[in-house]
């Protein structure tokens, strides 16, 4: 049965080695045309998940349905319709962009006049046109990922999984993939992405799961995470003097739940800030005669998420 509406739908997908659950039991949902991240610590369980969504890991226990095939029983129709972009690079160094999506264009069959086209039309997408007769070994970091991502699209998938492309890249390769990456999404194609990198999930992503030790512990757009699971909002102020009295009044003003001394900043922590309240405080600050050297206020991240979600430093 074709599935109309989800990309990818899964139920109970469990991957063990031996006794250990790498990925333990998880459901998803994701629509078509989605762009849907899996964030996670290393470890988490991502790359396994994209190996068996991806027919490269048989599950231990589940079903999926993917672009509306079978896992297990149409695992070659899943094949025809899915590009990977895997975690580690896929090509042959000595080979130019042009000769190694011919290699990889070949196996699966494509023709010749069918390659030639497709082959160009991508390499001008990724960007590497200009290069595309240069052995791929001479590639900067972000033009070797290009090239893995046209070598994911070559048979016109419809759902494509990269897992960590930006990973080990620096920021203008990383920005440029990104770019590639929505670019892609807006011509049609459903992504999966894997980071663990909570800015970039939080910039790129429609939708997330957040994977902690092979468990996925909550999903929804960042802005549902961070509003349910980010905590309160902070304001953050550097004071000329202190003085408890001043302060304790200030937190009665701005219905601050908690104040605390980090070293010179005071953090006031406030369910939410409302348009006035920097302008409250700064009267208040005047009244008293108190110096504001520095006020800023700092809204829930995707880390404070995982943080509250896993109550340990997202990196530690
Ligand atoms: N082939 C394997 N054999 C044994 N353990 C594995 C294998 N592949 C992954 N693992 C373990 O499974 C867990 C999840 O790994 P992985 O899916 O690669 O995580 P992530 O991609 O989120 O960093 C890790 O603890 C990893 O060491
Ligand atoms: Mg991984």
């Amino acid at each position: 049965m074709k599935g109309a509406d989800y990309a990818i739908e899964c139920e109970g997908l469990t991957k063990k080695f031996g006794e250990f659950k790498a990925v333990d039991s998880i459901n998803l949902k994701i629509k078509k045309g989605e762009l849907f991240g899996f964030l996670g610590p290393n470890g988490a369980g991502k790359t396994t998940t994209i190996k068996m969504l991806t027919t490269l890991l048989t599950p231990n226990a589940g079903e999926a349905k993917v672009a509306g095939f079978d896992l297990k029983g149409e695992p070659e129709f899943v094949r025809s319709r899915i590009g990977v972009v895997p975690q580690e690079f896929a090509l042959f160094g000595e080979l130019t962009a042009t000769e190694n999506l011919w290699y990889i264009g070949k196996l699966f069959g494509m023709s010749d006049a069918g390659l030639k086209k497709r082959g160009e039309e991508l390499l001008k997408i990724v960007g590497l046109y200009e290069h595309r007769n240069l052995p791929s070994e001479g590639y900067s970091g972000g033009m070797k990922q290009r090239l893995s991502v046209a070598a994911g699209l070559l048979h016109t998938p419809e759902i494509v999984f990269m897992d960590e492309p930006t990973t080990g890249l620096d920021p203008q390769s990383r920005i440029a993939l990104r770019e590639l990456t929505k670019k892609l999404n807006e011509s049609g194609i459903t992504i999966v992405y894997t980071t663990h990198d909570m800015e970039e999930a939080d910039k790129l992503c429609e939708r997330i799961a957040i994977m902690d030790k092979g468990k996925i512990i909550a999903e929804g757009t960042p802005e549902e995470l961070k509003h349910k699971y980010g905590g309160m909002h902070k304001i953050e102020l550097e004071l000329g003097r202190h003085e408890g009295k001043v302060l304790s009044e200030l937190k009665e003003l701005v219905g601050a739940k908690e104040m605390k001394m980090d070293g010179k900043v005071i953090e006031l922590s406030v369910p939410s800030v409302h348009g006035d309240v920097l302008h409250r405080t700064s009267n208040f600050f005047a009244r008293k005669r108190v110096e504001v050297k520095e006020m800023r206020t700092r809204e829930p991240s995707l880390e404070d998420v995982f943080i509250n979600l896993t109550k340990k430093d997202a990196r530690g």
